[in-house]
C-alpha cells in the first residue's frame, strides 16, 4: 500500500470529557469493536486489569492513576484508529493539553444529566483555538437527563460553536425509545438490552412498527424534528472541519446504545492527518520523507534503567525501525534503534508506521518537548508547541542547601522535559514553578527525590495571573511580592499578578505599560 493510502486510513483522535461523563465506558466499547478486548469491564479495573493504566511510575501505582496519557491503536473496518487518552481531573497536567496538539480530531463526551462541566470547557477551548474538528457524544440517555434542546443551547452558548444533531433522541430514561438518525434517515430503536434495531424511515409506515409510531413520546419527537429541520443550522462539513460546527450524537455508553452508529459515522467523517506548518513551509502527510514531532516525554518507565521515552506524532512519510533521522533543532543525525507502539500498557516493538501514528522512541536524554525528527535533505522544525497558562505557582527550594548543584540540575532537566514550568525572580535567586495541575507538583517532588536525590520545599503562591512586559518597560520599583516580577525560561520579563483586582489596579495606575497575555487558553 502506498504512503498516501496508509495515511488516509489513519484516524487519530482524543476523547475529552469531565470525569464521570463516561469516557472509560465509551473507550472500552470502542476497544471491543477493535477486538482489543473481548468484553467490557476490562478497562475499568484501573489498578489491575490488562488495560489498566500504566504502572510505569511508582507514583502511578500509589495513586492508582495514569500520570501520562496513553495511546491505543487498532484496526477498525478499513481504518487504522489511534486513540490518545487524556487523563482525568486530579491528574490534569500540561501533558493533557499537549496531547491535543497530536490529534486530528476530538470526541467530546457530555453527560446528559449535567451538561458542560469545567474540565470539558478547558479542553474544548484548546481544540477550538487550534481549529480541531469536534464530535459530540451526549451520554447517559438511559437516565432521565436535561432536555436535548437545552443541552444544544448550552453547547452553542458556552462553547460558542454551532451544533448539528446527527441523531435526535425520542425520550430518555424510562421513556427512551431510541434515536432518529438524521444522517442515515433511519430510526434506531432501543430495547433496553444490547440489541439495536435499525428501521429505515421508509419502513416506519409498516404495521410492525405501528406501536412505536403511535407512542406519544415518538409523536412529540416528530415535532421536535420538524423544528430542527426548520430552525436548526444546516450541516456543513467545511464548518465541522474548521471546528466551527460540531456534529452531535445521543446515546448511552453503558447500555450500550448508539455507540456503534456514532463511531461508524465519526470515523467516516473525521479527518485523516492534515498538512502541518513548519519552518520550511507546509509539509504534506504523504510526503515520502519521514517527519514527526515530540509532544511528550515520559521518564522512568523502567525504574531500573531510568530510561525515557519520547512520544512522537508522525506527520509525514513512513517510519521504519532502525532508520536514521535528524533532530531538527541540532541538525545531528542518529539511528532510531528502539521504538515502541502503544496499545494501552502493553508495549510492543513496531516495524513501520505512518502519518497519524504515535510511536515511542528511546530517549538518551537528548530530546525536548516540541522537537522535530525527520529524514531528507531539508532540515526543518514544526511549529513550536504552545505553552499553557499555569494555574498555580509555587516557590521551590532545596531542603538541604548543600544539594544546590543537584537541585539546579534536576530542575533544569525536568523543565526541559516539559514536566513543569520555571520562572526566576528578578534580582533574587528564587525559583518559581508553574503548573496547570497539582499532579505536576507531586511528580516533580517525587522525581527530584528519586532521580536527583534532593528533597524540595514547595511554598504555594496561589493562583496568579501572568502578563508579559515589553523589554524596555521594565521598572522594578513598580513590583513587589504581590505583583511579582519574574523572567521566563528565555529571560523574558513577566509579572505574576496576585489577582484580577491587582491587575486592573496596576493597569489603571500605569496605562503606558503594555501587559501581554502570551498563553493560548484563558
Ligand atoms: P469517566 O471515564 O469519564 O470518568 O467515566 P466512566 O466511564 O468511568 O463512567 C462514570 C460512571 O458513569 C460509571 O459509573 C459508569 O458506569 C457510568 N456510566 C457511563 N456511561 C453511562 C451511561 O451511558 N449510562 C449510565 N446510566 N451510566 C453510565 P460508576 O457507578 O461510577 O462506576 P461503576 O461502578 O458502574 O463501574
Amino acid at each position: 500500500m502506498s504512503i498516501n493510502e496508509e495515511m488516509n486510513k489513519r484516524r487519530t483522535f482524543a476523547i475529552i470529557s469531565h470525569p464521570d461523563a463516561g469516557k472509560t465506558t465509551l473507550t472500552e466499547k470502542l476497544l471491543v469493536f477493535g477486538n482489543l478486548i473481548r468484553s467490557a469491564g476490562t478497562v475499568k479495573g484501573k489498578k489491575s486489569g490488562k488495560f489498566a493504566t500504566s504502572d510505569w511510575m511508582e507514583i502511578e501505582k500509589q495513586r492508582g492513576i495514569s500520570v501520562t496519557s496513553s495511546v491505543m491503536n487498532f484496526p477498525y473496518r478499513d481504518y487504522q484508529v489511534n486513540i490518545l487518552d487524556t487523563p482525568g481531573h486530579e491528574d490534569f497536567s500540561e501533558d493533557t493539553y499537549r496531547t491535543l496538539t497530536a490529534v486530528d480530531s476530538v470526541v467530546m463526551i457530555i453527560d446528559a444529566t449535567k451538561g458542560i462541566e469545567a474540565q470539558t470547557l478547558k479542553l474544548f477551548k484548546v481544540c477550538k483555538m487550534r481549529g480541531i474538528p469536534i464530535f459530540t457524544f451526549i451520554n447517559k440517555l438511559d437516565r432521565e437527563g436535561r432536555e436535548p434542546f437545552e443541552l444544544m443551547e448550552e453547547i452553542e452558548e458556552v462553547l460558542d460553536i454551532e451544533t448539528y444533531p446527527m441523531t435526535w433522541p425520542a425520550g430518555m430514561g424510562k421513556r427512551f425509545l431510541g434515536v432518529f438518525d438524521r444522517h442515515h434517515e433511519q430510526f434506531i430503536s432501543y430495547s433496553g438490552n444490547e440489541e439495536e434495531t435499525y428501521i429505515p424511515y421508509s419502513d416506519l409506515e409498516k404495521p410492525e412498527h405501528q406501536e412505536l409510531v403511535e407512542h406519544p413520546t415518538y409523536q412529540e419527537t416528530l415535532e421536535e424534528l420538524m423544528l430542527l429541520d426548520e430552525a436548526g443550522d444546516e450541516f456543513s462539513m467545511e464548518k465541522v472541519m474548521r471546528g466551527d460546527q460540531t456534529p452531535v450524537f445521543f446515546g448511552s455508553a453503558l447500555a450500550p446504545f448508539g455507540v456503534e452508529g456514532f463511531f461508524d459515522t465519526f470515523i467516516d467523517m473525521a479527518p485523516a492527518p492534515a498538512p502541518r506548518r513548519s519552518t520550511e513551509g507546509i509539509v504534506s502527510p504523504d510526503d515520502p520523507e519521514f517527519s514527526g514531532f515530540i509532544f511528550k516525554i515520559q521518564a522512568n518507565m523502567n525504574p531500573q534503567h531510568r530510561d525515557r521515552v519520547a512520544f512522537v506524532r508522525i506527520c509525514s512519510g513512513k517510519f521504519e525501525r532502525g532508520m536514521n533521522v535528524t533532530l531538527g533543532r541540532t541538525g545531528k543525525t542518529f539511528k532510531l534503534a528502539q521504538s515502541q507502539q502503544f496499545v494501552a500498557s502493553s508495549r510492543g516493538t513496531i516495524e513501520e508506521a505512518y502519518a497519524g501514528d504515535i510511536i515511542g522512541i528511546y530517549d538518551p536524554n537528548v530530546y525536548r518537548i516540541g522537537d522535530t525528527i525527520l529524514t531528507g535533505k531539508t532540515n526543518f522544525e514544526y511549529d513550536e508547541l504552545p505553552q499553557f497558562p499555569p494555574e498555580e505557582f509555587k516557590k521551590v527550594t532545596a531542603k538541604n542547601v548543600m544539594k544546590s548543584k543537584q537541585f539546579k540540575k534536576g530542575i533544569e532537566q525536568l523543565v526541559q522535559e516539559g514536566a513543569i514550568q520555571l520562572f526566576k525572580r528578578y534580582r533574587f535567586e528564587d525559583y518559581i514553578l508553574g503548573a496547570v495541575g497539582q499532579l505536576q507538583y507531586d511528580v516533580f517532588e517525587y522525581r527530584m527525590k528519586n532521580e536527583y536525590n534532593v528533597e524540595v520545599e514547595l511554598q504555594p503562591l496561589g493562583e496568579r495571573i501572568p502578563r508579559w512586559l515589553k523589554e524596555g518597560q521594565v521598572d522594578e520599583s513598580l513590583f513587589d511580592e504581590r505583583n511579582m516580577l519574574v523572567q521566563d525560561r528565555e529571560g523574558n520579563p513577566l509579572v505574576l499578578f496576585k489577582n484580577d483586582f491587582s491587575l486592573r489596579w496596576f493597569q489603571d495606575k500605569n496605562p503606558d505599560v503594555d501587559l501581554i497575555d502570551l498563553f493560548e487558553v484563558n
